[in-house]
């Protein structure tokens, strides 16, 4: 058995928390001994009978003495007097903490008795769970599992007595954060205790009305939801509205404020503004369901979902519209945003990527309608017409939200904070960051290794420059031409090899002059946008696992229907045809400035590897995943170079293709800037090719729906873990799939 954490835990109050806590030290043995004190002889009696305790006392300072664990689980205006009563009983090296809900009255209660110097084992917390009930019998062990505790380490409080108690809620399964204790009581005062405040304000606002009791006959269930709170215990919060009375005073201006602000739009029936408002103040409280949710979708440090893929004889047929282009959806928002006029956006990508681009740009001020059936409507501000965000701009999953915005974010007046998910927060920004710094931008990546977070001050001046890309990275062009938009005299970049031109082209179709000459890009700073309409084409991206999927599919017969064809997206159609897919280019036309096409896939030939023209490698660059999929079922060897980039998208998808295609029975070889694949397929035989198995997707959309692809030709069952990710660029795609005839069934994992 290992060693126990502590000797001797004693509680000072055993209640609903104190009871829940002791319940996991002893379910779990992390202590010698475990006692109490409390001034009810009864509580002290049960909590003994129910094996929580082995000794309690009526005296704190009965209770603390040798004790190397305290914890105040009383509520917090009792602080003081109980630090008063065990101070001179506390040994040296104890640690000592509570789990009281404001912070800053119960760091001042240890002054008070303490005096300047506070004991180096004080480490204040706030577990934040709680119950219906309360006393010693409502106590669970599981109380604090996947909740957040709080510890707010004072700068006197020791390293060891920090990590200890992290061990302690680690072990209840809490989810442990440190904060400053400022910064905790303003975060509770608004989350926690302004709600409350409201609740309580709004029922005795009703409940002072003469015609109350036709008020309450007839409360529909909004005033059921936002007064549920009002029947919590007044005691308590009488206790913590005073002991957090700064932090809440500031909160309740806040919302005196912008409470005149809405009064305001009403009474002038401001009916733009208005709708403005609600709108961003509704995209806001979705954009962050999943968190109130408890159920991180978008930080994705968790697997959330996972796709089975059964096997069987499966057909693959079908005409299908796929969803709007990401690339092109991202841009549609940031220049409509910035242009003079309204922008309608039609055939929007309604996933999670291009969504977190929709909301920074709510955050900055912007009036967005929509998006509904793809549609959107972008009141644009002009090119000085951003407002600073409150807080820190989300970006998810998405690097081209970030990379393009850390360009537009350097050129304003005010300061900017880019945060994303676990994928986004491991990907290099230092690839913007440096040539923006070389126009004067002041960034910085403040993760480790270049990676975000990424903050802007605001306050530079830029100045135009030249910059020789030394990756092809449409990213990295279009942040700096971004910029650019803003910078005095002409900026323009050299790429390596041609990239996607969604930035161009959009430019141009906002009225903004952007030259081109071979691979030389360049425009002059201090122009403006004209707003326009957008039709954003399907994604050839996510199109590219249709293709495939037809493509190793016997007889199958796939249509997809205006899929934008971009010459510098096509690489998925040259390599498929290059291999000898039966795939068909039909209808093209243009639609909002982009070429698209219908693209007919039949399985009918078998596919044979080839060695992939590097000139392709940019520009098929995020369906290679797919293509590696094809490559196992073709026949003989498929071998692909000059692509580390791919080492660092939204996972490492060379080695994380790799690892699922060995798992699944494939030979290949990853190599540093590609891979060799040896391919399972022999002329006019359809049989399987994959044997099955569990494949992890490593946070990364485009690996998921490749392995899903493998479905049609796999012998056993796939199981493809952590695919909550494909709702960032293609929320329908199990949907189509399995119209088209694959079977996955999707299932939520805890
Ligand atoms: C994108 C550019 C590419 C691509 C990404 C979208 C864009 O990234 O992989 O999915 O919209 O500009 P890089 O610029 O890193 O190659």
């Amino acid at each position: 058995m290992p060693q126990p954490l502590f000797q001797k835990v004693a509680f000072i109050g055993l209640g609903l928390i104190g009871s829940s806590l002791a319940r996991v030290i002893k379910q779990q043995h992390l202590a010698v001994e475990v006692v109490a004190s409390t001034r009810s002889e009864k509580t002290l009696a049960d909590a003994k009978a129910l094996g929580l305790i082995d000794a309690g006392y009526r005296l704190a300072s009965d209770a603390v003495q040798g004790a190397d664990l305290v914890v105040l689980a009383l509520p917090v205006r009792a602080t003081e007097q109980a630090l008063r009563s065990i101070q001179p009983y506390l040994s040296e090296q104890v640690i000592l903490t509570d789990v009281g809900s404001t912070k800053g009255n119960v760091v001042a209660a240890a002054h008070a008795v303490f005096g300047e110097q506070l004991p180096a084992g004080f480490v204040p917390g706030h577990p934040i769970a709680g119950a219906e009930h309360t006393g010693v019998h409502a106590g669970r062990v599981d109380l604090f599992a996947q909740h957040k505790v709080i510890l707010t380490p004072l700068p006197s409080s020791a390293p060891w007595a920090v990590d200890k108690l992290t061990q302690l809620w680690s072990a209840a399964a809490a989810d442990v954060i440190c904060m400053d204790v400022y910064k905790h009581d303003e975060v509770l005062a608004h989350t926690s205790h302004l709600p409350h405040l409201l609740a309580f304000n709004l029922v005795e606002q009703l409940a002072n009305r003469e015609d109350n009791l036709d008020i309450f006959r007839y409360a529909a269930g909004g005033f059921r939801d936002f007064s549920r709170i009002a029947a919590s215990d007044p005691q308590m919060w009488h206790d913590i509205f005073f002991a957090n009375k700064t932090a809440i005073l500031n909160a309740v201006d806040g919302f005196e404020t912008q409470l005149a602000t809405l009064r305001q739009l009403i009474a002038s029936e401001d009916s733009h503004a208005l709708m403005g408002l609600l709108g961003h103040a509704k995209a806001a409280r979705q954009h962050f369901n999943h968190m109130l949710a408890q159920k991180p979708l978008m930080e994705k440090t968790k697997v959330t979902q996972q796709f089975s893929i059964l096997p069987g004889s499966h057909t693959f047929n079908g005409t299908f519209t796929i969803p709007g282009d990401k690339s092109v959806s991202h841009r549609s928002i940031m220049f409509g945003a910035i242009a003079e006029g309204t922008t309608h956006v039609t055939g929007f990508l309604e996933g999670e990527d291009a969504l977190a681009t929709l909301q920074a740009f709510r955050d900055m001020g912007v009036s967005i309608e929509g998006p509904k059936n793809g549609e959107v409507t972008i009141h644009g501000v002009g090119m000085h017409g951003l407002k600073a965000p409150a807080g820190a701009l989300y970006m998810g999953n998405s690097g081209t939200s970030m990379r393009l915005l850390a360009g537009m974010m350097s050129a304003q007046q005010f300061d900017s904070v880019m945060t994303g998910d676990a994928s986004l927060s491991k990907r290099p920004m230092e690839r913007v960051a440096k040539p923006l710094r070389a126009m004067g931008a002041l960034i910085q990546t403040t993760g480790e290794r270049g990676t975000p977070p990424v903050s802007i001050s605001g306050k530079a001046a830029l100045q135009g420059v030249h910059y020789d890309l030394p990756m092809a990275s449409a990213q990295v062009k279009s942040g700096i031409l971004l910029a650019g938009l803003w910078a005095a005299g002409e900026t323009s970049v050299t790429e390596p090899e041609p990239t996607r031109d969604h930035t161009e082209r959009m430019l141009r179709a906002f009225g903004y002059e952007v030259k081109t000459e071979g691979n030389r890009i360049s425009l002059q700073g201090g122009g403006k946008l004209t707003a326009t309409q957008i039709q954003v084409p399907s994604d050839i991206s996510s199109a590219a696992f249709f293709m495939v999927g037809a493509a190793i599919s016997e007889n199958a017969d796939v249509t997809l229907q205006g899929v934008g064809i971009n010459p510098t997206r096509t690489g998925i159609i040259e390599i498929l045809q290059q291999m000898g897919a039966d795939l068909t280019v039909a209808n093209q036309r243009l639609a909002g400035g982009e070429p698209i096409a219908d693209i007919r896939i039949r399985g009918s030939r078998t596919l044979k590897g080839i060695h992939i023209p590097e000139d392709q490698v940019p520009l098929a660059i995020d369906e290679f995943p797919a293509l590696f999929i094809a490559a196992a079922c073709a026949e003989g060897e498929t071998i692909l170079t000059g692509a580390a980039e791919l080492r660092v998208k939204e996972s490492d998808r060379i080695q994380v293709m790799a690892d699922g295609l060995i798992t699944m029975g494939i030979e290949c070889t990853p190599t540093a800037d590609g891979i060799i694949i040896q391919g399972q397929g022999k002329a006019g035989d359809w049989s399987n090719i994959f044997k099955g198995g569990e494949v992890e997707s490593h946070h990364d959309h485009r690996i998921a729906m490749s392995f899903s692809m493998a479905g049609l030709r796999s012998s056993g069952e796939i199981t493809i873990l952590g695919t909550e990710t494909v709702a960032t660029s293609f929320p329908s795609f199990t949907q189509l799939a399995n119209q088209a005839g694959l079977a996955i069934q999707v299932s939520e994992v805890d």
